[in-house]
């Protein structure tokens, strides 16, 4: 068998024990016969599946009493159009940082509702290659809605910023669980889980039980948070066969030494990949500047533009995937989440380098 080292930036390459072991129970989950997705949501066996997750993610995380933790459908997509739906209104303000296309996605699905948008910050002016350092929280805000890490322009925000009054709703899509949460300025966190977490299909929402209150009357019952509160996220059928993958990746979390551990190991990851691009600054461009830069995408372009199709064309031969630069940065991106493991990136730092030497 022959396994790639995928840097694709989601769906994304998942921990091989894991897929493992859903492979080995995938016909008969626990000798029931019959495979977890095969299974009733309401019935005993799913029930330990989703109780076991829930209580890792409390635990690995470090989540708050004040939080419940539900799972959702419709991608972090769907979240754009539920936060304002639930936590404003017609006519009042949000707060929102502008970090790239995600965050933009989210904006107008406020300015869609009429909500007003209030610009916490924006580094559209240097194509999202930075996260701003100066915020302005100040305004009355129903919240302030931050993209903590920008997939596609490869910048995150290093610390989670104080927001004064409100609180902090962060769509955590692309770094969720890479390294711990400091929930102290936090009234809601959401990710799809296909980057870090498992694969499409589930969103996980961490929320403050206190939003709840301001839902309207009129809101579609799927539409509201309480409705999934209330009802252990299932007062539909929910995504099973991810939610079981979800906590086989929380079990392997805590393998690799909670989130502590795994956030060191993606610093060691990023860096021999930022190294490579540091040393070479009249061959490579990094598109983030330094101090934003995000240990999950890693994106750089050519000083010769020429060279990127041949770099992609190496690398395939060399069994890495998925390193094509999205159209407004252009050149590469590398992913590299949770589960990339440190060989891939030392195998891509050494293919940077060996690319130089032929080319330079
Ligand atoms: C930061 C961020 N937000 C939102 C999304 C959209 O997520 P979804 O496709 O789950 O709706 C993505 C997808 O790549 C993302 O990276």
């Amino acid at each position: 068998m022959k396994r790639a080292y995928n840097f694709a930036a989601g769906p994304a390459t998942l921990p091989t024990s894991v897929l493992e072991t859903a492979q080995a129970e995938l016909l008969d989950y626990h000798n029931t016969g019959m495979s977890i997705m095969e299974m009733s949501h309401r019935g005993k066996i799913f029930d330990a599946v989703y109780k076991d997750s829930i209580e890792r993610l409390k635990r690995q995380a470090g989540v708050p009493e004040r939080f419940d933790i539900l799972y959702m459908t419709g991608g972090a997509s769907t979240q754009f159009a539920l936060v304002p739906m639930n936590f404003s209104q017609a006519g009042r303000t949000a707060g929102y940082a502008d970090t790239g296309a995600w965050s933009k996605k989210a904006i107008e699905q406020a300015t869609l509702q009429k909500v007003k948008v209030h610009n916490v910050a924006s580094s559209a002016d240097r194509n999202h290659s930075y996260i701003p350092a100066r915020l302005d929280f100040n305004a009355d805000l129903d919240y302030a809605h931050l993209t903590s890490n920008n997939t596609i322009f490869g910048t995150q925000w290093q610390t989670l910023p104080d927001p004064g009054k409100t609180k902090l709703v962060i769509d955590m899509s692309s770094d969720f669980l890479s390294r711990p949460i400091d929930w102290q300025h936090v009234g809601m966190v959401y990710a799809g889980t296909q980057k870090n977490a498992g694969p499409s299909g589930l969103t996980v929402v961490v929320i403050d039980r206190e939003y709840y209150a301001r839902e309207h009357e009129d809101t579609p019952t799927m539409f509201r948070y309480s409705t999934f509160a209330e009802n252990e996220s299932m007062f539909n059928t929910p995504p099973t066969f991810q939610i079981y993958l979800f906590g086989l990746i929380l079990k392997w979390l805590e393998e690799q030494g909670g989130l502590t551990g795994i956030a060191k190991h993606n610093a060691a990851k990023a860096k021999l990949v930022y190294d490579v691009i540091d040393e070479y600054p009249d061959f490579y461009i990094g598109h983030a500047e330094r101090e934003s830069r995000s240990l999950m995408n890693i994106t750089w372009n050519f000083k010769n533009k020429d060279h990127e199709s041949a770099f992609l064309k190496g690398s395939q031969e060399r069994n890495m995937d998925g390193l094509k630069g999205h159209r407004s940065v252009g050149g590469m991106r590398a992913s590299v989440y949770n589960a990339m493991p440190l060989a891939g990136c030392e195998a891509l730092a050494q293919y940077m380098r060996d690319f130089v030497k032929a080319n330079a």
